[in-house]
């Protein structure tokens, strides 16, 4: 079938999300008519600027932060490594030892890895078998020399949501002036995300995973906590990221987070009866599969399920030719054949975590057609296990 007139299914909104079209509209609106510079002394960098602080104070009016607070960035790789290097830099005399888990995004773990390179050490708090980061364990590596803790709001593969909050607590009753951060890439604009409630001293945020436009995010930094910029040169966005700023794409993420947080809870539940149905019918048409994560304190628009005997990576391709969007991991792990470092870290058999696929919800699949998906599953499945030394009684012949 070509195609143009196959019947498309997007189900990886948390590799990036389709634009709200009230954001596209938003975004030419101003590369058009707004192109000044905010930096400019005239008529158009003054409207540029205006622009620029409304979009802002829009996001920090949404995030429950005062607009200070908010850094514009590309994203959220940058977000991370400003948040990790930009501490680790600007405390380093007060100590060098950083706390992370195992589960995190590679832009906060290859990070790490380079501050260790610089002479940073390390810590990995474990995670359970359901990704759920472990409290006590965390506390079991804060020391004195600990300047910061960062744990992912939710993960990007399994969904699970961590207890961030509880975190925040028992790591500044331990220290206050140990600074935490959470990437909460996955939960902005999903699930209510109120900062002060967190307590985290910094946020990571990206537009593209709520419908907003690539290339924007943002990292909130707590009013007196103190970062080494990453990029040098001008004095744009309070000092901590230098280059002129995305008028537009600021816009755009503003307009995209008001959008992604009206109705929030109708749609959450929304989600969640559809990736719930999805679920079942999964489990009921194909033998020896298993869900991956937290199934209770998860993101309700988050499945990821392992079938035993078959590539995650080949399921992807294959339903890909009919018409399914969907990926075996995270987007950045995609296409290089290594086992997944999150289920790794949730000590998931090699057997079951190889054959893993993340399907995840969101406005591109609306109109979804829950058993066309399920057909396409099963047949594409069984075409793979057919082909492998899986036989129908549940065992692997050989354990790769
Ligand atoms: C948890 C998490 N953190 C960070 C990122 C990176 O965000 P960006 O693509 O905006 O750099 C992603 C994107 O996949 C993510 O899922």
């Amino acid at each position: 079938m070509r195609r143009e007139s196959m019947k498309q299914t997007y189900l990886d909104h948390a590799a990036t999300t389709p634009c709200y079209p009230e954001v596209v509209d938003e975004v030419t609106r101003q590369l058009l008519n707004n192109f000044g510079n905010p930096s400019s002394l005239h008529s158009l960098g003054v409207s540029a600027r205006a622009t620029l602080d409304s979009a802002r104070a829009s996001v920090a009016a949404d995030l429950g932060c005062d607009s200070s607070e908010i850094v514009f960035t590309s994203g959220g790789s940058e977000s991370n490594n400003l948040a990790l290097r930009g501490t680790a830099h600007a405390h380093q005399y007060a100590g060098r030892h950083i706390v992370t888990t195992a589960f995190e995004h590679e832009s906060v773990l290859k990070t790490c890895e380079a501050l260790q390179a610089e002479g940073f050490e390390i810590s990995l708090a474990p995670v359970n078998g359901k990704g759920i980061v472990q409290l006590d364990e965390l506390l079991r590596l804060l020391r004195p020399d600990t300047i910061l803790v960062s744990v992912m709001h939710a993960n990007n593969e399994v969904g699970a949501i961590q207890p961030i909050a509880e975190i925040t607590r028992a790591v500044k009753k331990f220290r206050p002036d140990i600074f935490i951060h959470t990437d909460a890439v996955q939960t902005v604009g999903h699930v209510p995300v109120d900062i002060r409630e967190l307590g985290v001293d910094l946020l990571t945020l990206t537009a593209h995973k709520f419908g907003g436009p690539k290339g924007i995010g943002a990292l909130y930094t707590r009013r007196g906590v103190r970062i080494e910029h990453q990029i040098a040169g001008g004095h744009q966005e309070h000092n901590l990221r230098s280059g002129t700023e995305s008028v537009a794409l600021a816009a755009g993420m503003a307009t995209a987070l008001r959008l992604s947080m009206r109705d929030q809870d109708q749609r959450a539940a929304a989600w969640r009866k559809m990736r719930d149905s999805l679920l079942a019918a999964i489990l009921s048409a194909v033998s020896d599969a298993r869900v991956n994560g937290d199934y209770i304190d998860r993101l309700p628009t988050n499945l990821n399920i392992s079938f035993l005997g078959v590539s995650g990576e080949d399921m992807v391709l294959r339903l890909d030719r009919r018409g399914i969007q969907a990926s075996s991991g995270s987007a950045c792990g995609a296409g290089h054949g290594a086992l997944s470092h999150v289920l790794a870290a949730m000590n998931v058999p090699r057997a079951w975590a190889k054959g893993a696929l993340r399907l995840t919800l969101g406005e591109g699949c609306r109109d979804m057609d829950q058993s066309y998906v399920v057909e396409q599953i099963k047949a594409v499945v069984a075409e793979l296990r057919s082909t492998s030394s899986f036989r129908s009684n549940g065992l692997l012949l050989t354990h790769q």
